[in-house]
């Protein structure tokens, strides 16, 4: 397996709770690499467009009211595998179905608040990236 790039979100529940750095402890004891990295807050707008996957399931509106409640950080983390790795490292969508040592089962707080986002694909990672980053920020 080649190297890989993948979209990563430290979620307003985990930046509210200084759980940035023990969330990329777990994310770089694993082996992957922080290639990009920013911190920023998004309007229920901006949140509503990067989950337009999700439009119209019951979820969506308090998903994006949340995800524009505080501050998130955005990142590009880059291995082998590095989608399906990140994918472990986070465990299960709800906290309760995900496995010991990982950052939803240490860190979530629920399905909705559940600390960090990862891509689930190629594709979705390409275009997660693009929505964030430019190709000047990908530094390595
Ligand atoms: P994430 O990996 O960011 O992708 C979509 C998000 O929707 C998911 O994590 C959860 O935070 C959220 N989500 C999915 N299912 C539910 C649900 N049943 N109730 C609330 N939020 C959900």
């Amino acid at each position: 397996m080649a190297v890989q790039r993948t979209f990563s979100i430290i979620k307003p529940d985990a930046t509210k709770r200084n759980l940035t750095g023990a969330i990329n402890a777990k994310i770089e004891a694993s082996g992957l690499r922080i290639a990009a990295q920013k911190r920023l807050r998004l309007t229920e707008e901006q949140a509503g467009i990067f989950y337009e996957v999700h439009k119209g399931r019951p979820f969506y509106e308090e998903l994006c009211a949340f995800m524009a409640s505080g501050p998130i950080v955005a990142q590009v983390l880059e291995g082998e595998n590095a989608i399906a790795k990140y994918r472990e490292v986070m465990g299960a969508t709800d906290p309760a179905d995900a496995e010991e040592g990982t950052i939803r089962a240490e860190f979530a707080q629920s399905k909705g608040e559940n600390s960090v986002h990862g891509s689930d694909a190629p594709e979705t990672a390409e275009a997660e990236i693009a929505y964030f980053f430019s190709g000047l920020e990908l530094v390595g």
